[in-house]
């Protein structure tokens, strides 16, 4: 009896010591992840584990980030931003909202994700990169008899009406890159004369920029305009899908990462920074079907991963379109001259 009530107050005595230590976790981290929410969930949980770190995540598009960071700059609630397109972590960057910091990484990766690092102070960094294109249901364009889209001209063809979607360049960071691709293409008064008669084969504007190819994925629209390795990513889950490059040329985003000026938990905000930079990191995105080019040069690069010496790129300038004012210049056309005018 005796030992008993002992072990009882050992037990509780041990507890209430353990409770503090318990709840002392390693801290804290608030992160906007502007990736496929699939690998959003997937970083979370392996920094979480591998850290001791506790993260409060949020999923939002890349344009929806900058605005909310732009909203929140005297009172940042937000530590890191992780993924997403790097135009609008270059605007975000040029606006002072993110903050310099030099990863002791920085070395391990390629010269593209560097070069984005300097051309922004070290505000942000490349995380990733993938080439704009488009994914189609080849069971639904069979069906209908459409022409199977080799190049931006074929979608303006007036038998996909209603069988193209593509996102909203307000909210998705895919949707601006193809504004600003096609811009570079064929001039920005072409561009926007394509993008009019565009609008006439467009069902839906989403907020997402992969949600078109996962709806033609699932039958809803016969194609959708995304980065190519979001329609991988739907081949690899066995769905009909093809996946294109455009013939005429294509623009690619460099998913970025940057740390929110104001950052509350700084220190938590720098080892995520160092621990998504890590091959290792890297080397499990594909386990989450992002099929992205890593930034670190010994990461795996996933042999679904379309490859950029296949695809017939443009040399995008980051510098113009990653400029906040062109971004607003360029949205606010396509607001006026498209988006009013969207189904
Ligand atoms: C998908 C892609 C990412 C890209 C992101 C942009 O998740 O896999 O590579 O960075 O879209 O998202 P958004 O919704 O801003 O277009």
């Amino acid at each position: 009896m005796m030992r008993s009530v002992f072990a009882i107050a050992a037990a509780f005595a041990f507890g209430l010591q353990m409770v503090p230590g318990e709840a002392k976790a390693a801290g804290n981290l608030n992160l906007i992840c502007s990736a496929d929410v699939v690998i959003c969930e997937m970083m979370k949980d392996r920094f979480e584990k591998e850290k001791g770190i506790s993260v409060n995540m949020v999923r939002l598009s890349s344009g929806e980030t900058y605005a909310k960071i732009r909203a929140e700059a005297r009172n940042p609630k937000t530590d890191i931003w992780w993924a997403g397109t790097g135009d609008p972590h270059l605007q975000a960057a040029s606006e002072g909202l993110t903050q310099e910091y030099k990863s002791p990484l920085l070395d391990q990766l390629q010269d593209w994700a560097k070069k984005q690092a300097e051309s922004a102070d070290y505000k942000t960094v490349g995380v990733y990169a993938g080439a704009l294109g488009w994914g189609y249901n080849t069971e639904i364009v069979k069906k209908k008899g459409l022409k199977e889209a080799k190049c931006w001209a074929d979608l303006v063809d007036p038998a996909f009406k209603g069988e193209i979607q593509m996102a909203n360049p307000n909210s998705s960071g895919t949707a601006y890159t193809a504004l600003a691709s096609l811009v570079q293409i064929m001039g920005e008064d072409k561009a926007y004369e394509y993008l009019k008669q565009l609008n006439a084969n467009v069902s839906q504007y989403t907020k997402s920029g992969s949600a078109p190819v996962k709806a033609a994925a699932r039958g809803e629209t016969a194609l959708g305009i995304v980065f190519m390795h979001d329609a991988v990513a739907q081949i690899s889950e066995g769905f009909p899908i093809k996946a294109v490059a455009p013939c005429e040329g294509t623009g690619y985003e460099i998913g970025s990462m940057s740390i929110i000026k104001g950052a509350r938990n700084l220190d938590e905000a720098k080892q995520w920074y160092d621990w998504a930079l890590s091959a290792d990191t890297q080397s499990h995105m594909k386990d989450a079907k992002s099929f992205q080019l890593p930034s670190n040069k010994s990461a795996v690069v996933p042999p679904e991963a379309p490859k950029f010496e296949d695809i017939k790129l443009i040399d995008y300038d980051f510098k113009t379109y990653g400029d906040p004012a062109k971004r607003k210049e360029l949205l606010e056309r396509w607001d006026k001259e498209i988006g009013a005018s969207a189904n």
